[in-house]
C-alpha cells in the first residue's frame, strides 16, 4: 500500500514511525512532514490546503490511502474531497469533524442523545451571556464555538473574568471562532483522555492517556498544547472505560449515524472523571498531540490494518493488541513557549538520547540544516520512553532528556507526577 500522511508535528512523526513499520506499507509520503518523518518516508512540500494539489499528488504517486493527522484539513473537508476523487482516506468527513470544529455542535449532540456533559447554554449576544453568568454564578466556563488554537476556553473564577472572556470572544478577539460562545458549568474531578477508533457504526477502544497542559512544573502557568503525556491512564479503570464506551462513545456514534453524518476516524474524548461518573469535556476529531507519541509505542497490532479497517467500515472484523508497558513523553519546547519563541537554535545530542534502550525521540518543531537539527517552533521534541511502570518510563525519558544539548530549550521536570505518586502508593 502507498500511503500519504498529512501533517508536520510530533504526532505525525509518531504516525510515520508506526505506519512505515507496517508489513503492508510500501511507500510512505508525508506532506509537509518534518526532519523526523523524513527518517521513515519522503517529505513532500505540498500545500495541504490545496485539495486539488493533494489529489493530483495521490494520482501521480498511486497513493492507496491518505491518513490525515491535524484537525484543520478535516474541518476543511479534505477527506470528503479525497473520497469524491476515489481515494481512500482516514479521518472524519467535514460534517463529522464538527465534533471538534464546533463546541455548540457537540453540546447539542450530547443533549439530544443523553451523553453526560456539563450543563450549558449557547450565546451570540454578549449582554444576554453576561446576564446568564450573573444568574448562574461562578466558577463557570466560557468557550468559543470554533477552533481557536487552544485559546478558546476560559475557566472563570470571577464574574469579571467571565465577562472579559465573553467580551473578548463575541467582540471578535478570536475571529469568527468566537462569534458564538458556549457557557457551561465548571466540572470538578480528574481529567483523562480516552481514544476510540470508529468506522461509522463500530467503535473500538484505542487506549487512554493523561497529559499536562500547563507550561510549568506543578501544573502552573499558562495553558499549552501539552507539555507531556503518559499512557495508560490508570484512573480510567477497565470498569470506567466500559462505562465511557457505553455512556459516551457508543451513543455518539449512534447519534452521528442517525443524523446522517456517521463518524469515521479516531474519536478523542477529553473527560472529567467526576463523582457522578465520566463527563465529556470535549471531542477532538483526530489523534492527540503529544498523546499519540505515547499511544502508538504501546500498540502491538499493525496500525495500517487498523486505520484501513476503520475507513473501510469493517472494524468489527479486527481486534487490537497492546503492550503491557507504559509510555511517557516529555515535550522539549523553545524558551518562551507558549508565547513568542526564537527559531534556529541548534539541538545536539538527539542520537545519544535515541541510543538508550526503550527511548524514541519524536520531532515536533525542528528543521534540518545540513547535518544539524535546528529548533523551528514552540514544541520542538517529544522525548519518549517505555517502562514496566510510569515511574520507570519517566526515569528513562528524563535520562534521555539529559543527553540532549539545547540551551535554548526547556521542559517540565515532573511529567507523570500524579501517576508516580499513585504507583508509590
Ligand atoms: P482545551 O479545550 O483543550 O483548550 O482545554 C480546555 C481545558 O479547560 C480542559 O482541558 C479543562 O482543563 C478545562 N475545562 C474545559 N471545560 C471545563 C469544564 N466544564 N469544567 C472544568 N474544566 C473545564
Ligand atoms: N494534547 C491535546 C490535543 O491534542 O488536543
Amino acid at each position: 500500500m502507498n500511503i500519504l500522511l498529512i501533517g508536520s508535528g510530533g504526532r505525525e512523526h509518531a504516525l510515520a514511525w508506526s505506519l512505515s513499520a507496517s508489513p503492508i506499507c510500501d511507500r510512505l509520503f508525508i506532506a509537509p512532514g518534518n526532519p523526523g518523518t523524513a527518517q521513515h518516508g519522503t517529505n513532500i512540500p505540498i500545500d495541504v490546503t490545496d485539495h486539488a494539489a493533494v489529489i493530483d499528488f495521490c494520482r501521480t504517486e498511486k497513493i492507496d490511502f491518505v491518513v490525515v493527522g491535524p484537525e484543520a484539513p478535516l474541518v476543511a473537508g479534505l477527506v470528503d474531497d479525497l473520497k469524491t476523487a476515489g481515494i481512500k482516506a482516514f479521518g472524519p468527513s467535514k460534517a463529522a469533524a464538527q465534533v471538534e470544529g464546533s463546541k455548540a455542535f457537540t453540546k447539542d449532540l450530547c443533549a439530544e442523545f443523553n451523553i453526560p456533559t456539563a450543563v450549558y447554554r449557547r450565546f451570540t449576544d454578549a449582554e444576554t451571556a453576561k446576564t446568564y453568568v450573573r444568574n448562574y454564578g461562578v466558577p463557570i466556563v466560557v468557550k468559543a464555538d470554533g477552533l481557536a488554537a487552544g485559546k478558546g476556553v476560559v475557566v472563570a473564577a470571577s464574574f469579571e473574568e467571565a465577562e472579559a472572556a465573553i467580551d473578548m470572544m463575541i467582540g471578535g478577539g478570536l475571529g469568527a471562532a468566537g462569534a458564538e460562545v458556549v457557557i457551561e458549568a465548571f466540572l470538578e474531578g480528574e481529567e483523562a483522555s480516552f481514544f476510540a477508533l470508529c468506522d461509522g457504526r463500530t467503535a473500538i477502544p484505542f487506549g487512554t492517556a493523561q497529559d499536562h497542559k500547563r507550561v510549568f512544573d506543578g501544573d502552573e502557568g499558562p495553558n499549552t498544547g501539552g507539555m507531556g503525556a503518559y499512557s495508560p491512564a490508570a484512573v480510567l479503570t477497565p470498569e470506567l472505560q466500559a462505562r465511557v464506551m457505553r455512556e459516551i462513545i457508543k451513543p455518539t456514534l449512534a447519534g452521528m449515524q442517525a443524523r446522517g453524518t456517521p463518524y469515521t476516524g479516531i474519536l478523542y474524548a477529553g473527560l472529567m472523571l467526576t463523582k457522578d461518573g465520566p463527563q465529556l469535556i470535549e471531542y477532538n476529531a483526530r489523534f492527540g498531540d503529544p498523546e499519540t507519541q505515547v499511544l502508538l509505542p504501546r500498540l502491538k497490532s499493525d496500525l495500517v490494518t487498523a486505520l484501513a479497517a476503520a475507513s473501510d467500515g469493517v472494524l468489527d472484523s479486527i481486534s487490537l493488541q497492546w503492550r503491557d508497558e507504559a509510555a511517557l513523553t516529555v515535550v522539549m519546547a523553545a524558551k518562551g513557549y507558549p508565547g513568542a519563541v526564537e527559531k534556529g537554535s541548534e539541538i545536539r545530542g538527539i542520537p545519544a538520547a535515541e541510543a538508550l534502550a526503550d527511548v524514541l525521540v519524536f520531532h515536533a518543531g525542528t528543521k534540518q540544516d545540513g547535518d544539524s537539527i535546528l529548533a523551528n517552533g514552540g514544541r520542538v521534541l517529544n522525548v519518549t520512553a517505555m517502562g514496566r511502570t510510569i515511574t520507570e518510563a519517566k526515569k528513562r525519558a528524563y535520562e534521555a532528556v539529559s543527553k540532549i544539548d539545547w540551551p535554548e530549550g526547556f521542559c517540565r521536570r515532573d511529567i507523570g507526577w500524579r501517576e508516580v505518586e499513585r504507583e508509590r502508593g
